[in-house]
């Protein structure tokens, strides 16, 4: 089916206390295989190129390959910009036919993440796709913050209902004990934290970024105070890179890189499997591609089908 927005999903999602999984991909392999597992468990999916994907593939080439893999889909599938650092790169995406946009001013001042924000939500919603933005701020791992530098970065609520009612954002991504890149999942999340940001924006879903180093039990109790989208990139990337050295283990002579990238590619389907049941998202779009009990009905013009 044609791409949908993240807006409907999303809120169907915070209504219905699951999270959808929004993977970063950086090839055809990684495409391919988040579209075909999301489809074998009739899982929404949100399908993410971060900057490095963009510098390593191009704008273009990303949502060429990702509308040609969700066309022949038959579960909804969502083309989102991840950390975009601008405003240029949100409306060449807008362009370039992304259902789903981000804004990513963590390391702005407050007004100046607002001012731009606002201005992205306010072009963006004219055509109907909707926007992310972050307050606070989710460290890196190769930053190796202390915990107190972790807390002193998270998200506060109060000002997170300021910073939605002023931009009029679709959905916000929050600091609540995650580092972007860890290699082993070992944090815990600000579980009270994210609930008192619920009980500030009730209605606007919360985004978790950095989600490979998070511990599966942390993540399941923050999708139950209100985490909707959960971002994740190196836990597949690991997978990816497990196959492909598998193989060359396994097949020594073998000069056809297929034999290698297909062993990652099955490897990445595990690892997103295991995610989207993880994230309670599996089994939750029927035959036609809406929404199955116990999610509410939507027909496909309600998901913001974009073609
Ligand atoms: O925006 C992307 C994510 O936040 C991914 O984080 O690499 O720690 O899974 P991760
Ligand atoms: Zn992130």
């Amino acid at each position: 089916m044609p791409l949908v927005t993240s807006k409907q999903l999303l809120l169907t999602a915070l209504e219905n206390r699951f999270a959808v999984g929004a993977f970063n991909a950086n090839n055809m392999e990684q495409i391919q295989a988040i579209i075909e597992t999301a489809e074998e468990e009739r899982a929404p999916v949100i399908l993410q190129a971060s900057q490095g994907a963009i510098r390593y593939a191009g704008l273009e080439l990303v949502s060429a390959m990702v509308k040609t893999v969700a066309n022949i889909a038959t579960v909804p599938v969502v083309l989102h910009l991840d950390h975009g650092p601008d405003f240029q790169q949100n409306l060449q995406c807008l362009r370039a036919g992304f259902t789903s946009l981000m804004f990513d001013g963590s390391k702005r001042t407050f007004e100046e993440n607002v001012a731009i924000t606002k201005k992205i939500v306010e072009i963006a919603h004219i055509v109907g796709i909707p926007v992310e933005a972050e307050l606070g701020r989710v460290g890196q791992s190769t930053e190796c913050l202390t915990e107190e530098q972790v807390c002193a970065l998270m998200t506060n609520p109060a000002q997170a209902k300021e910073f939605v009612e002023r931009t009029g954002i679709d959905s916000l991504a929050i600091a609540c004990g995650s580092v972007h890149a860890m290699k082993v999942a070992e944090a815990e999340l600000d579980i009270p934290r994210i609930k008192a940001i619920h009980e500030q924006v009730p209605n606007t879903p919360l985004v978790l970024h950095g989600s490979s180093g998070v511990t599966a039990d942390s993540m399941v109790a923050g999708i139950e105070q209100g985490l909707c989208k959960i971002n994740v990139a190196t836990y597949l990337n690991q997978a990816f890179v497990r196959g492909i050295s598998d193989g060359f283990a396994k097949h020594p002579d073998e000069v056809d890189p297929r034999k290698f990238l297909s062993i990652g590619r099955d490897y990445v389907k595990e690892a997103v499997r295991e995610k989207i049941r993880l994230f309670k998202s599996a089994g939750v779009i029927d035959a036609s591609g809406g929404f199955c009990s116990p999610a509410r009905q939507f027909r496909s013009a309600e998901l913001g089908a974009t073609e």
